[in-house]
């Protein structure tokens, strides 16, 4: 058999033939996706692999053992089939670029797509030909641990992004046999897991999930991603793994999808735990009946889907579909050219270009939330010593964040040695721990920091989240600093010098009790190999920060779910009409406090807006205005707006259009993004931004679940976050429907 890259219209004729000469034990073993030894090919996988029975394996990086089990495949195998062979590469391989969510701060898909490009050339090299990425949930509650890898809470963002990553993944995957096949996950509605649990039920009405879950996912499809993996989670009483509106209708009749659906792992037989069926084989049958392909890691399909396809409760038609979605797959990767890959061809780890991009995607991840008085940057002519405190501060693995199966500790710089490196002997600096992990509850090196900040003129702080305190099943219900975090920040508070705060975590985390006790904050995720020198140029001004918050930050916890595209109520409440609980008097009417909608002890604004980010430059935004007044549906409008660097620095702005529908037949956000350029301006520059907006970027799904381009009035903003003021409106005139 020749495996190559057919020509599209060739594609579906080499399918056919390979289905026809396949028996259905094969087609079978096409859907069987199995975990690797590690290192070593078990006996039973050889006979396995040799025998038709798997179709992909995954968590093998050893590259002698992948070419192994490649060879076994396309040599012994009776139809030479190469294997899929997948891993989560989520935000690097070796190198390691900052968490999803900090990428997504960046809001460069240009960025974004070049990281997921290495990452893909470095888990080629280990013999990887699909990744588990990129993760495209929304992610609106900061409780759930797996935030961490989302690309924040905005449907637009998350769909930008999501494209970008999904082209730098399998760029060259067709032609070139260096791109990876990418695989958007999960499908759908994970980030909406109640109370912000891991694995917990979701209950979202159809026409929110197809409002704010599905778009990135219809992003990425019609970008031409080459798989999806279902949710471990309960979507409206049926499981992500076995939801036929998800699978079949939605992804294959309105999307027209044509890769492959994989589960995650274990979630075929999972379906028997959440209560949907009574065993194994029930299990699988709901599954391949729903439309799904490939089983990871557990063995229903293996053990029944034959037996169902024999007694015919599976249609031996619906087989050959879900076989025929993976060998397209395969064929389309070339993999009978690279079935067995030669390092000598891809850069080695640590590569200089890859660490460069890692560096550049951290300093562009970094959120400037407060800088009171301009303390930052700092400067080495007005310091003479510095004090450098906390857990965080030189924990070379700690700084790669979640899922870093691949991720070497030995390529990252802390933020410890890169000051160490910038200030070189022009600075005393002094580092102290303090804590010796950001969960302890020990105050007993508090004396030592205390001390360290009084002899020196600056003081900054490396606090946040270890790497294990995110990711999947580390979630948290309550999101402030854990540990004794806050009781050191206020020691330090009090001795009156100037205190930064760098934040490294995975979430966001809610500051509320700390904002006013330190002089700037820097959020910089968990930022991978090039923290330090990332962190290090941002704080001593190489580089002004840019980074814009892809998720809102809550002043506290109870507020979650807190997102800026909310609905307005109809008592939404104003700063007027907001009663603290501390300013309720003795005996007050009850009518005194409230009225609208708000939290007594938390008021309705969240602490840091959704795109909030500050730099070491002011951006001032007029004169925005559009096209035209008036739009026929199908039409496209420009909007620009003026931007002035009305500050002394250059620096990088991420100016952000939002709209809002005020009147539709189903209510509308207050605002939704709709469009976002990233800019970088001269002291002084003024620059006129362009953004097109066609009227199709405004449509909806609407009570019948169609999407619809309503006509009337439209609001639109533009500005550097999503509470910018500066507006005007615009009119669509005709309705429409697709
Ligand atoms: C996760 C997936 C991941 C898979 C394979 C599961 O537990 O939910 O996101 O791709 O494991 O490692």
């Amino acid at each position: 058999m020749i495996w190559d890259p057919d020509p599209e219209d060739l594609l579906e004729e080499r399918v056919r033939e390979l289905l026809e000469r396949m028996t259905p034990e094969e087609k079978i073993g096409q859907l069987c996706l199995v975990n690797g030894a590690g290192g070593h090919v078990p006996d039973s996988l050889r006979w396995d692999i040799a025998g038709g029975h798997v179709g992909a394996v995954l968590n093998e990086v050893d590259l002698g053992t992948v070419n192994e089990l490649q060879r076994v495949a396309v040599e012994e195998s009776r139809l030479g089939i190469p294997l899929l062979i997948g891993r989560d590469v989520i935000h690097g391989f070796k190198t390691v670029f900052p968490i999803p969510v900090g990428q997504a701060a960046t809001w460069n898909p240009d960025l974004i797509e070049r990281g997921a490009r290495l990452a893909a050339l470095e888990a080629a090299a280990a013999g990887v030909n699909w990744t588990f990425a990129p993760m495209i949930d929304i992610g609106r509650d900061p409780r759930w641990g797996r935030i961490a890898e989302t690309l924040g809470e905005d449907p637009h963002l998350a769909s930008v992004l999501a494209v970008a990553m999904v082209r730098g993944f399998q760029e060259g995957a067709l032609s070139e046999g260096h791109g990876i096949a990418a695989c958007v996950k999960h499908f759908a509605g994970y980030g909406a897991s109640e109370s912000g649990r891991d694995y917990n039920t979701t209950d979202i009405p159809e026409i929110e999930l197809r409002n704010v879950h599905l778009p990135p996912f219809r992003a990425a499809v019609d970008a031409g991603v080459a798989s999806l993996m279902t949710s471990f989670s309960d979507l409206n009483g049926v499981p992500a793994t076995a939801n036929a509106l998800l699978l079949e209708q939605i992804l294959r009749e309105e999307w027209g999808f044509d890769g492959f659906v994989v589960s995650d792992w274990d979630s075929v037989p999972q379906l028997a735990v959440h209560g949907l069926t009574a065993d194994d084989r029930e299990s699988a049958y709901e599954a391949a009946i729903a439309g799904l392909d490939m089983e990871m890691a557990s063995g229903t399909y293996r053990e029944h889907l034959a037996t169902l396809v024999a007694e015919e409760r599976i249609s031996p038609h619906r087989l050959d579909a879900m076989a025929a979605n993976v060998l397209r797959i395969k064929l389309r990767l070339g993999l009978s050219d690279r079935w067995h890959t030669d390092p000598g061809v891809f850069p080695v780890p640590g590569d200089p270009e890859h660490l460069d991009a890692a560096r550049t995607t951290a300093v562009q991840s970094a959120v400037l939330l407060v800088n009171r008085d301009g303390v930052l940057p700092l400067s080495t002519h007005e310091l003479e010593s510095l004090a450098v405190i906390g857990p965080l501060a030189d924990e070379p693995a700690e700084q790669l964040g979640t899922w870093v199966f691949d991720g070497d500790p030995q390529l990252s710089v802390t933020p410890l040695q890169a000051l160490r490196e910038l200030l070189g002997g022009s600075v005393e600096l002094r580092y102290v721990r303090g804590m010796e992990m950001t969960r302890s509850w020990s105050t007993e090196g508090f004396a030592e920091a205390v001390d360290a900040v009084r002899g020196s003129d600056a003081t900054v702080l490396f606090l946040g989240e270890e790497a294990i305190l995110s990711g999947e099943a580390h979630c948290r219900a309550d999101i402030r600093l854990p540990g004794v975090q806050e009781e050191l920040i206020a020691e330090l508070h009090a001795i009156g010098k100037p205190l930064v705060l760098v934040v490294m975590a995975g979430r966001p985390l809610a500051l509320e009790s700390v904002v006013d006790q330190v002089d700037a904050i820097l959020y910089a995720w968990h930022p991978g190999s090039m923290a330090g020198p990332a962190i290090a140029d941002l704080l001593f001004g190489e580089q002004s920060p840019s980074g814009k918050l892809p998720v809102t930050f809550p002043r506290v916890t109870g507020q979650i779910p807190i997102y800026y595209a909310h609905k307005n109520t109809g008592k939404p409440a104003t700063p007027e009409n907001v009663v603290h609980i501390d300013e309720i008097p003795r005996g007050a009417d009850h009518h005194s406090a409230g009225g609208s909608s708000f939290h007594l002890d938390a008021g309705h604004t969240p602490l840091f807006p959704f795109g909030h980010g500050l730099t070491y430059t002011e951006f001032e935004y007029s004169d925005i205005r559009t096209s035209r007044e008036v739009v026929s549906v199908g039409e496209t409008l420009a909007v620009d707006v003026d931007v002035t660097n009305a500050g002394g620095r250059e620096a990088e702005e991420v100016a952000q259009l939002y709209v809002r529908d005020p009147v539709a037949s189903v209510t509308r956000p207050v605002r939704e993004l709709k469009g976002f350029q990233r800019i970088r301006l001269a002291p002084g520059e003024t620059r006129t931004l362009s953004f097109e907006l066609h009227t199709d970027d405004l449509a909806f799904h609407g009570r019948d679940m169609r999407r619809r381009t309503e006509p009337g009035r439209f609001h639109v903003w533009i500005g550097g976050s999503s509470q910018a003021h500066l507006g005007t409106e615009f009119e669509i005139s005709h309705p429409s429907e697709e």
